[in-house]
């Protein structure tokens, strides 16, 4: 990997697609900036070279073709300007004689953060025109956006075409790149994922990759009561995707035929409504009385699977164990990031991945205690179906 690190940009104007696609809350706060945070070890070291750092990044998915105020960049480029101590130049729009006269006169270490790239349409269609107008704004490419690293557009892949020699990853797409290929191809043996989340349906490219390298594979999150259901169990009003059973079955057979442990919770935390004011029960059983649904994982598979975490070498986890952002069902969750946590004190690697499992290990207060937390969602799970991802492969 031609990675940042091998050179010195030293008086070139430096072009980083950088991901900052980051929630914001109610009052319009940034409400996790590890994104940003992440992408500081590059934007710094440019500084340090010399070089004028020309940021160019996405903020949601507007859709009009223009400007929305909703997905505006600039609390983004007020958000840097305190964590770099300078201000960070903010440009309204990305092309046009305004934009390149700002890049022209931009000094060495200085920083400038261009409009919400998708305000244009030509950007998600990967448009080569549009690439070259904005290749004309740097020296030098880098990809440092490995959240949008699947996304064949114009600033994450088909720029990079203008820069045959001056194309480089960025630090935090090479420790992303790095992290994961351990994870897939030199890791240490038992290695345990735990997939979660509500839906097989967004996770069958993974759990199928995954069974080809796993010793455990660990179930939980919504899309179990499809397993559940596909193995004639009664799920009640749970979450389910009928067209999907088939699907669960057949990753039940190949998780036998590649000698895979297939975990699924053997008991659950139910309610009769899908609210934090619902009644709930506890019921031992994968069988879902009529009426309820089920909202967490029970404290048998709690046991269970904080067992199987805690006796790997290697922990992948992805997604929540159960209906974490209310209080009342995320002791699965919250325990699973315990045990993620324990495990890595005691020698084991482990990535995590994900908004959702993310946001669960961080507010659990364990995020410093696992070896290596992802910024990708879609890209990570991805990377790890072994799909090359478009933003990677136009820099090698
Ligand atoms: C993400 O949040 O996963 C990335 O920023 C990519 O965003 P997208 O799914 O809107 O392309």
């Amino acid at each position: 990997m031609k990675t940042i690190q091998d050179v010195n940009l030293q008086g070139k104007k430096v072009l980083v697609r950088v991901d900052f696609n980051v929630p914001f809350d109610k009052q319009g706060n940034i409400s996790d900036d590890t994104r940003i945070q992440e992408a500081l070890p590059t934007i710094n070291k440019l500084i340090k070279d010399g070089a004028s750092v020309i940021l160019m990044a996405h903020l949601g998915r507007p859709k009009k073709g223009g400007f929305e105020p909703e997905f505006t960049l600039k609390p983004v480029a007020e958000y840097l300007s305190k964590l770099i101590n300078q201000e960070v130049v903010f440009t309204q729009s990305l092309l046009g004689e305004e934009v390149s006269n700002l890049c022209k006169n931009l000094k060495a270490g200085q920083v400038m953060l261009l409009e919400n790239i998708r305000f244009y349409k030509e950007e998600t269609k990967g448009d080569v025109e549009f690439a070259k107008q904005l290749a004309a704004l740097g020296d030098a490419y880098v990809n440092d956006a490995f959240g949008a690293a699947h996304r064949e557009h114009a600033s994450t892949a088909t720029i990079a075409q203008f820069f045959p020699q001056d194309k480089y990853f960025g630090l935090l797409m090479a420790r992303e790149v790095e992290n994961l290929n351990k994870l897939m191809n030199n890791h240490e043996k038992p290695f345990t994922a735990v997939i979660g989340g509500s839906k097989i349906s967004s996770k069958i490219g993974i759990l199928e990759s995954l069974l080809n390298i796993v010793d455990n594979l660990v179930i939980g999150g919504g899309m179990r009561y499809t397993f559940y259901k596909a193995l004639g169990h009664s799920i009640g009003d749970s979450l389910c995707e009928d067209d999907k059973i088939d699907v669960a079955k057949s990753l039940m057979q190949k998780a036998k035929e590649q000698g895979v442990k297939l975990y699924l919770p053997e008991d659950s935390i139910i309610a009769d409504d899908f609210s934090e004011n619902a009644n709930i029960k506890y019921v031992d059983t994968m069988d879902i009385p009529e009426k309820w649904q089920g909202m967490d994982i029970g404290e048998k598979s709690v046991k269970t699977y904080c067992d199987v975490v805690l006796s790997s070498k290697t922990i992948l986890w992805n997604g929540p164990m159960g209906v974490f952002e209310m209080k009342k069902f995320a002791a699965g969750t919250n325990a699973i990031a315990k045990a993620v946590a324990e495990a890595t004190d005691k020698g084991a690697f482990s990535a995590i991945g994900g908004g959702d499992s993310v946001d669960a290990i961080k507010g659990s207060g364990y995020s410093d205690r696992v070896s290596y937390i992802s910024t990708g969602g879609g890209a990570m799970l991805e990377f790890l179906e072994g799909k090359v991802l478009p933003g990677i492969k136009a820099i090698e």
